[in-house]
Order: structure tokens, then sequence, then C-alpha cells
């Protein structure tokens, strides 16, 4: 049965995803499965980019009998040869004899003798620059020789910006139901996955990745569809962003990647203990048994962490045989710009550390830490100071800032209440917000201080709420909502009205004489305010008392010319003063905001409504 999806109006999916596969091309576990992307584009003339891999041939048949309805099959375009990709050929011919294949000359080299049936002479041979005009749309051809293999092409539909881009972006993983990137927590849970494809199937090939980086980013593109894993329509930025660190060997992360290979455990000790001291010290670190992780994960860590540990028992006089297939990979992958210890161990001739080091040698760019720990059997205590000596130089190796934001506070230096001033965090310039959203008929809204753009493309913000309010549940429910961004004309009623009452039994709205909306369809506070932002939620993240919500900018827009209210203002000009009394008023003043709260005594569950603060924050008047 098909299972296709709708990109555009006239763009469709038609691949397939594979769960049964144990090992990738042979080599590569894929322990969450492997989608073949195949797209099908629906013009003038209709063209299908690439086909899929043998194991979902007949899904994808299906798929394209579904997609094409009556029409028939005019371009097949091939973008890479490598049979994952280009096992439904035959298929294609025998059921569309009059179709034109598009691809470059060393594909049709590849095509004639990976095929063993006649793929007849309806050619059109394509090099860099060439276009294809289908009807509304027009293709450009882009060669990218060597992402992965020398015939490998991408495509630029210049009518929708979108780049279909062959094993580049790819990531292992079946889809599972979903097909674009921002379905899915991409970042948490597939960016390791999409690292360990890259590392291995086109980490070599940094210089020829960077070149194809390079002639696409003097194009628009909005959407990238590669050959395996998701399509990319939203916050492209994030595998670009990494595309160009992997591609040209830059470590995503200060730490240590520590492979070790430990035939009865000692050399395993040796590894945990050095292990242990980084950590004591602040220095991430990650650990692998070479005997039981994949080599694929270890050449994807070599390209993540900045600094890289061997450390191997001998065996037969060499590398011990699962660290020196490990130590080959990394060599084989071109990693670069790292820095690398050696631990070793051996009971009668400790070689393997300098075997190490000189495969390791080969890598560019390699920056050694100078001594080995050298073994005999076991670690003894006097060795100790050689582990933590290698810990001083890794620590020393890495710059001052990183070291400096990785160390943890001693235990000489614990943060003690005391130590913390509040007052000192209100000297950040706060602004002040009516955050509103919208449940159904119920409108409401809260006053919050935190808010703030974090990234420019995509327009996103952070706003921090306090579960304690309505209006939190509200967007953690529907994922909309307004910042009403005050301005220094606010008057002190709205403080009143969002911030001095709760929404749970009281319509924060009530009388306010203004009902204007959003695009979203939420109120928003135009009195006193100088600008709106609409925000849909991306991504939420729980810290205790507070929800952390990143959003996209779904709109925003400009009321008025008055400076933006902080903090401080509010205090020094809109906050009522105290009147004198003539008898002293009984009751408790919050230390972080100044309210007052008038009575005998304070609830021991009471939350400051303004600051949101509780009990323990407050002291008599
Ligand atoms: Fe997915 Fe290079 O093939």
């Amino acid at each position: 049965m098909h299972c296709i999806k709708k990109i555009t109006s006239d763009l469709f999916w038609v691949g397939a995803s594979d769960r049964r596969l144990s090992m990738f091309e042979g080599v590569y576990s894929v322990p969450y499965g492997v989608s073949y992307n195949s797209y099908l584009l629906i013009d003038e003339k209709t063209v299908l980019f690439d086909t899929v891999d043998k194991a979902v041939r007949r899904r994808f048949l299906q798929n394209i009998d579904e997609a094409l309805g009556s029409r028939k099959l005019d371009y097949f375009i091939i973008q890479h040869m490598e049979p994952d990709h280009s096992s439904a050929i035959e298929d294609l011919i025998r059921r569309f004899p009059d179709i034109t294949i598009v691809c470059n000359t060393k594909a049709l080299d590849l095509a004639k003798q990976f095929c063993c049936f006649d793929i007849g002479s309806n050619f059109y041979i394509v090099s860099e620059g060439d276009t294809l005009d289908t009807g509304n749309h027009t293709l450009n051809f882009i060669m990218a020789p060597m992402v992965h293999w020398p015939e490998v092409m991408v495509t630029y539909d210049s009518t929708d910006k979108i780049l279909f881009s062959a094993d580049g972006f790819g990531c292992f993983g079946a889809l599972n139901g979903a097909l674009f990137a921002d379905e899915v927590d991409f970042n948490k849970d597939y960016m390791d996955e999409a690292r360990r494809y890259y590392s291995n199937i086109v980490g070599k090939y940094g210089n020829q990745v960077t070149a194809l980086l390079k002639k696409v980013s003097e194009l628009r593109v909005d959407m990238i569809c590669p050959l395996h894993g998701f399509v990319w329509r939203k916050h492209l930025g994030d595998i670009l962003t990494k595309y160009a660190l992997w591609s040209s060997y830059t470590p995503e992360e200060y730490g240590v990647m520590i492979a070790y290979a430990s035939v009865y455990g000692n050399t395993e000790d040796a590894a945990e203990i050095l292990s242990s001291r980084l950590r004591d010290s602040g220095v991430k670190t990650v650990m692998f048994d070479v005997s039981v992780t994949p080599p694929s994960e270890i050449v994807s860590a070599a390209f993540r962490w900045s600094h890289l540990v061997f450390a191997s028992t001998t065996y037969n006089a060499g590398i011990f045989v699962a660290m020196e297939a490990v130590v080959n990979d990394i060599v084989a992958h071109n990693v670069q710009k790292r820095t690398v210890a050696v631990i070793e161990n051996g009971s009668w001739a400790a070689t393997s550390g300098g075997l190490i080091r000189g495969k390791i040698g080969e890598c560019e760019n390699i920056e050694f830490i100078e001594e080995t720990v050298s073994l005999r059997s076991s670690l003894k205590t006097e060795q100790l100071s050689e582990i933590d000596a290698m810990v001083e130089s890794i620590i020393t190796s890495m710059p001052a800032s990183a070291v400096a934001a990785i160390t943890p506070v001693s235990a000489g230096a614990q943060v003690q209440e005391n130590m913390v001033d509040m007052a000192a965090m209100f000297k950040l310039s706060y602004g002040l917000f009516v955050l509103t959203a919208r449940d159904g008929s119920k409108d409401n809204g809260c006053i919050i201080n935190t808010a703030e753009m974090i990234t420019e493309k995509p327009l996103r913000v952070s706003i921090a709420v306090n579960k304690a309010n309505y209006t939190h549940d509200i967007i953690m429910k529907t994922g909309e909502f307004n910042l009403s961004i005050l301005s220094q004309s606010v008057p002190f009623r709205v403080f009143e009205q969002f911030g001095f009452q709760s929404g749970r039994d009281a319509d924060k709205f009530a009388g306010c004489g203004y009902d204007d909306r959003a695009a979203n369809g939420v109120r928003y506070v135009p009195e006193g305010a100088n600008g709106v932002i609409s925000g849909a939620v991306e991504e939420s993240y729980d810290y205790g008392t507070h929800t952390l919500f990143i959003a996209e900018v779904t709109q925003s827009f400009i009321l008025s010319s008055e400076p933006s209210v902080t903090y401080q203002y509010y205090f020094d000009n809109i906050k009522p003063k105290p009147q004198p009394k003539t008898e002293p008023k009984k009751g408790y003043v919050c230390k972080i905001c100044g309210y007052e709260y008038e009575g005998e005594t304070l609830p021991e569950d009471f939350i400051c409504p303004l600051c949101k603060h509780g009990a323990a924050d407050f002291e008599p008047l």
C-alpha cells in the first residue's frame, strides 16, 4: 500500500523507511532504522529525484503510482548512483520506456557499471549550472563531487527555493510518520544520529562539503530535501551550523572523549580514574569501551569533542584489535584539529601507545599531550600522579575561557544564601510586560519581567513564566501568547489589573475598555504598551518554579514611541509611594519587589502577587 507525503502543492515525498536493516552499507548499525527518500515533482512535466534501496522498492513503486495518478513519468534525475538510491532504476525504465534520465557523465558511467540491463539512450547529460525547465519550476544542477561519491550532484529548484541535497544533510533513523525536522525534537532526539551519519558517510570529505556549502550560501534556500532523514523547512540554521563545524573539523564542544580497550579491566581502571579526575576538575567526558561500542559511534564522538584519549592494552605486540579498528577508522575519516592523549598497557612489552601516536599522527593538526601514561599490567598508586599530570595538561590545553566556563564551584566556595543579594539581579535592565493568552473563550494575562530575543534567524524569543500563574497553564496548553511591552507611560492600574489578582477567579480584562487582538486571536494590552510580540511556543524547559518557553515570533508591531519601562523605572516612578501613617501598619513587605501585605500573620504559602516570591522573602513592616 502506498504511503506518500505532500511537501508543497506539487511536490511529494515518495520514499520509505526500513527498520529491519541491521548494518547500513554493511558497516553502520542503524538501531533506529533508516529512511530512503525520493521526491516526485508534478509540474507540466513530472520529475522524480532518485529512487530507493531494494528493501523498500515495493512501497516506493506504489507511492509513485499513487502520486502520478494518470500521469506518466517524464524525467528521472540521478543525483547519486549509490544503490541505496538507485535500486529501482530498472523498474522505472520498464514502466516508463520514454523516460528521460537526467544525470552527469560520471553518474552515467556508474549506472552502466551497476545496471545489468539496457538503460537505453534517452539521457539529458548535465554539468555545473545547467537547468531543466519543467513548466512552473526551473531546476538548477550543482555538482557536489565526493559528497559522498564522485558523481553526486544536488538540484536547486529556484522557483520554490528548495535544495534537493542528495546525501548532504541526511540522518540515520526511520521517519516514523513524520517528514519534517520541526515535527520532532531534532536537536534532542536526532542530532546525534545526524552527526553519526555525517561523520561516517561524508566526514572524510570536509573540503568537498565546504565547497558545496559555499555554493549553497549564495542561494536562498527555504527547504532542504535530503535522501535520508528529515526534510528541513524551518530552523535551517540548526543543521547548517553543524555542517559548518563538521566540514571544517572544528570541535563542537570542549570536552574529552575517552576510548579504551581493556582485556582484564586494568586499562579500563586507568581510563575510569582519568575520566573521574577530569570530571572533578569540571571537564566534560564521555567514555567508550571499543570492544562494545560500534566504531561509527566513536568516530562520531571524535567529530564532536575537542580532546581524544586512547587507552589501550598491547595485543600481539600491537594495538588491541578493536582499538586498532577504531583508530584506523578515525584516521580514515580525516579527523583533524584535536588534542590527543594516550595511555598504554603491556605486561612485558608495552607498544600500543607509540603505535597509536603514529597512526593518529597521520591526521592533520593534531596536538599530542606530551607524556604517554605507560602501565605494566595495572595502575599502581605511585602512577596516579601521572594521571593527574595528564588531567592538568588537558586542562591547560583548553582555552582559559572554556576551562573557566566548565570549572565547578569548589567545595570551599559553595554558593551560600547570604552571599546572594537579589537586589543585584534587579540592576539588570529587566523590562515589564503583560503576557496574555487565550483558552477558548477565556482570555487571561499576567505581568512578567523576563522576556528577550534570543535569535534573529529564525526570530525567537524566550519568556520565563511562574507556574503559579494561570496564564502559564494556558500557554502550556495552547502554545500561543502575546507579549505587550510596557512603556514608561503605563499607569499603575495595569499592574493592579494584571498583577494583583488571579485569572483563576477574576476576569483580568473586566472593565479595561479595549478588546484588541493580534493575528493569533489572543488579546493584547494597548494601554501603556509600546509594542506587541506574538509567539508560538517551540520548546519549553522546566526550571522548578518557572517554565522557560522558547517561541517563534509570528507577529510583532509597534504601538508607540514611548521608551520601554524598566523594573527600576517602575519602582522609582510608577509604583505609589507609601503614605505616612499615624499608626504603624501591621504587615509584611516583600524584600524583592516591595509589595506590602497587611495583616497580623503572613500565610506560609503566601506568594507575592507582583514578583511571585514566597513568604521566605518577606519581612515585617
Ligand atoms: Fe545514501 Fe551515499 O548513499
